[in-house]
């Protein structure tokens, strides 16, 4: 019995993807098990850069097995994109790699109902048709499953029911109905039943490949997208994604039951970012030359999905501590304190005054978030560069000190302070 689970503990891009690849020396297997290609995920190798978003992270390392879960929505171009664009950079990966079956299959029409029909602009969404996409599973007519696009004939009757209304609904619900794209079955049918054919190799059923490799004692890592506070039930709803991003959607979106996890590790950047709409107590928005920006610009903090400024504040441990609660964290990893080095001072959050009161607890529903203020405490900063620390004597006293507080405040260890983007940038002296 061994598997781990690596979490995002904010909004995302937390750096999950550099804490999978340094875990996937450990592991045998790794599984992605929500979300789709609305993920980012970035590993640096030295002058080498991967960014994925629908294959996990994992999978660069040669001797990882990949699963796609069923819990995950395949867009098969992009699916397709990312296979080339590994094996022209000479990473040989469709032998290792396992779709499930079960997966439900983004088609050109839900990112349409996505972008055409207000969703995008209401939830600040990446706009690849993920909600649509959840949707149908849930409503069962139109949901679609990654092993359908193996049955031509079936396919064709499938569409043929689901796209005249699809049209009908985004011509209705268009803010420009005579602008609306119109779909037609017979291109969609040809293109979809020929991504298929390409990627029936890989299409399998991944519930029964991962407990085989469970009593096979073969390690499994699972690699979350997301953050928990974009979790569909725990996140800050209606902000949030349309999966389970906690570790709870792996034995949903795996078949591999709770009791299977042995490590929980929960990743958090030395500050708090966020990309789309809703609330962020800690959001910095102190203009062009204010420490907002500074963050953003050292962090290099752009959408890597969408290119989008992400929001950017200061850490916030009342919303980590409560991820880090419902995710079941044993551990903590922090992030990105190179990003950090040059302030004066650091706050970090440590309450909220909500409605004329003190309150040290998070409030996860969207509209209560949004009345919270702030309570800081500032700590000081550190000059020094720490891009080169591989130890945690390397780092100055007041960056231990930073990270100490962040432990204490949150309860539990920090594992791993990641000091840049390589894999060779990371301290594992225990904290806490
Ligand atoms: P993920 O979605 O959680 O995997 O995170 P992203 O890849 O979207 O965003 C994290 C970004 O931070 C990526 O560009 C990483 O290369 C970069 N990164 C990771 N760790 C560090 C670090 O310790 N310091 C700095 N400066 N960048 C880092
Ligand atoms: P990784 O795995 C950061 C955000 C979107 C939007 C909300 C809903 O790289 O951490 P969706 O398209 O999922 O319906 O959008 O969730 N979002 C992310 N933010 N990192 C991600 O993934 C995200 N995936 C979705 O910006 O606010
Ligand atoms: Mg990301």
């Amino acid at each position: 019995m061994s598997a781990t689970c690596v979490v995002g503990l904010q909004w995302g891009d937390e750096a999950k993807g550099k804490i999978v690849d340094f875990l996937s020396d450990e592991h045998d297997y790794v599984v992605r098990y929500n979300g789709g290609n609305n993920a980012g995920h970035t590993v640096v190798w030295g002058e080498r850069r991967f960014a994925l978003s629908l294959l996990p992270t994992g999978i660069l390392r040669s001797h990882m097995r990949a699963v796609i879960a069923n819990g995950v929505v395949v867009y098969p171009p992009k699916l397709l994109e990312e296979l080339a664009s590994l094996e022209k950079a000479g990473i040989q990966v469709k032998d290792r790699l396992s779709i499930s079956a079960q997966a439900h299959v983004i088609f050109p029409y839900h990112i349409a109902e996505e972008v055409e029909c207000g969703g995008k602009a209401a939830i600040g969404t990446t706009g690849r048709g993920i909600g649509p996409c959840y949707s149908d599973k849930v409503n069962r007519a139109n949901g679609i499953r990654v092993g359908e696009l193996l049955h031509p004939e079936h396919l064709k009757a499938r569409l043929t029911d689901i796209i005249p209304r699809k049209n009908k609904i985004i011509k209705a619900l268009s803010a420009d109905p005579d602008k609306a794209p119109v779909f037609e079955v017979e291109k969609l049918w040809a293109d979809y039943c020929q991504m298929g054919e390409q990627l029936r190799p890989m299409i399998t059923n991944t519930t029964m490949l991962l407990h085989e490799a469970l009593q096979n004692r073969k390690k499994i890592l699972f690699e979350a997208a997301q953050g928990s506070l974009l979790d569909i039930d725990h996140g800050t709803f209606p902000y949030v994604t349309s999966s389970h991003s906690l570790p709870s959607g792996i034995w949903s979106g795996s078949g591999v039951p709770a009791r299977q996890l042995t490590r929980i590790i929960g990743v958090a950047k030395a500050y708090t970012t966020r990309v789309g709409s809703g609330p962020f107590p800690t959001e910095l928005n102190d203009g062009p030359d204010g420490i907002g920006e500074r963050i953003r610009k050292v962090g290099r903090e752009y959408g890597t999905v969408t290119g989008r400024p992400r929001r950017v504040g200061w850490f916030d441990a009342l919303a980590v501590r409560y991820s880090a609660a419902i995710a079941g964290c044993d551990e903590i990893t922090i992030m990105l304190l190179d990003v950090l080095s040059g302030l004066e001072e650091i706050k970090v959050c440590v309450g909220y005054e909500y409605e004329g009161k003190k309150i040290n607890y998070f409030l996860n529903d969207g509209v209560e978030l949004a009345k919270c203020k702030p309570i800081y405490e500032t700590l000081q900063g550190w000059k020094e560069d720490i891009s080169k620390a591989r130890k945690l004597e390397d780092l100055p006293v007041q960056a231990r000190r930073y990270v100490q507080f962040l432990s204490d405040l949150i309860g539990l260890p920090v594992s791993v302070i990641s000091v840049g983007p390589d894999r060779e940038q990371t301290i594992l002296n225990k904290i806490g």
